[in-house]
């Protein structure tokens, strides 16, 4: 009884997937320890030699991690502009749209549709330590509020506008404002950002979002308010071998567009990786004007 107290999930998984002989033996190294968790949802990595068995593997692990109503799987890259995540449904309740719970916010999202990294969580704690009071922030790429939601609950003195091409994600983002109870600091915009862009108006920009183009690097500047600059978060992938940054982009844009700015400092932080050699990264750009 005592050693049934303190079996691990993954014990009781291992323990299941052996007496009940749900694999074969040579499969059981390839069992994944970890999973990621989003709300109620978990979501596994499965070796594709497992993928027979993927349902069978799913109950077992929908019975054994108390926390989880629902097992999904990742089968392929999170795809197209809108960044919706390849996963598949397993076991459990097949409604994947869940309450996640974090830094002191709530989001509702389909985590089945919409990408929300566990991998950010050191960088969304990281923007709400950088905020000063009375900021403006803009959101590019804001999803169901995933980098900006936390900065507006934790300093109810910053204004924020999100903005979020993908319909469905932004039905979640405004759900998110009102549960949080910040409508009056944050406005949500749907649309391109690239179209709907404030300008001449932030104090910071999150750009959260791999690909993000040259057009997007001058709504960017553009939106930075004229008299004082601020910085921009700008993410994006590096193998080990490259070491780019955004910064000789910006001053080509600068030189051409923006003769008032200059970029002081360039700050990089790793996120985390996401396959071998390749990492998440964001560069801290200050923008300040020229006096
Ligand atoms: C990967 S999510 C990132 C969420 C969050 N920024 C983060 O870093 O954790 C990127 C979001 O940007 C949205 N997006 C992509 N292109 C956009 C555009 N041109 N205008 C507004 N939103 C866009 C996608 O629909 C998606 O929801």
């Amino acid at each position: 009884m005592t050693s049934e107290l303190k079996r691990t999930p993954f014990q009781t998984i291992k323990r299941t997937i052996r007496t009940q002989q749900v694999i074969p033996k040579d499969l059981w190294a390839f069992l994944p320890r970890g999973w990621k968790r989003i709300g109620t949802v978990g979501i596994l990595e499965l070796n594709s030699n497992l993928h027979p068995w993927k349902h069978q593997i799913g109950e077992v692990y929908l019975k054994s991690i108390p926390e989880i109503d629902t097992i999904i799987h990742k089968v392929g890259v999170t795809r197209k502009t809108i960044r919706e995540p390849s996963y598949e449904y397993l076991a459990g309740n097949p409604n994947t749209i869940t309450l996640h719970k974090e830094l002191g916010c709530k989001f509702w999202i389909d985590a089945l549709k919409i990408t929300f990294s566990n991998g950010n969580h050191a960088e969304r704690l990281r923007m709400i330590k950088e905020i000063r009071p009375c900021e403006t922030i803009l959101d590019m790429f804001a999803c169901v509020g995933n980098l900006s939601i936390p900065i507006a609950v934790n300093h109810s003195s910053v204004k924020v506008i999100g903005i979020e091409i993908n319909p469905y994600a932004f039905q979640f983002l405004k759900k998110n404002v009102q549960m949080n109870g910040i409508e009056e600091q944050y406005q949500p915009i749907k649309g391109d950002n690239r179209i709907v862009s404030p300008k001449n108006w932030a104090s910071r920009v999150l750009m959260g979002y791999f690909g993000i183009q040259r057009d997007q690097l001058c709504v960017a500047l553009a939106s930075l308010r004229s008299d004082k600059g601020g910085i921009l978060h700008v993410h994006g992938l590096a193998g080990n071998q490259e070491k780019t940054d955004f910064r000789d982009e910006i001053n080509q844009i600068i030189v051409n567009s923006f003769p008032n700015f200059q970029v002081t400092q360039v700050k990089k932080i790793t996120i985390k990786t996401v396959a071998a050699g390749v990492h998440h990264y964001v560069d801290d750009i200050t923008i300040s004007p020229i006096k």
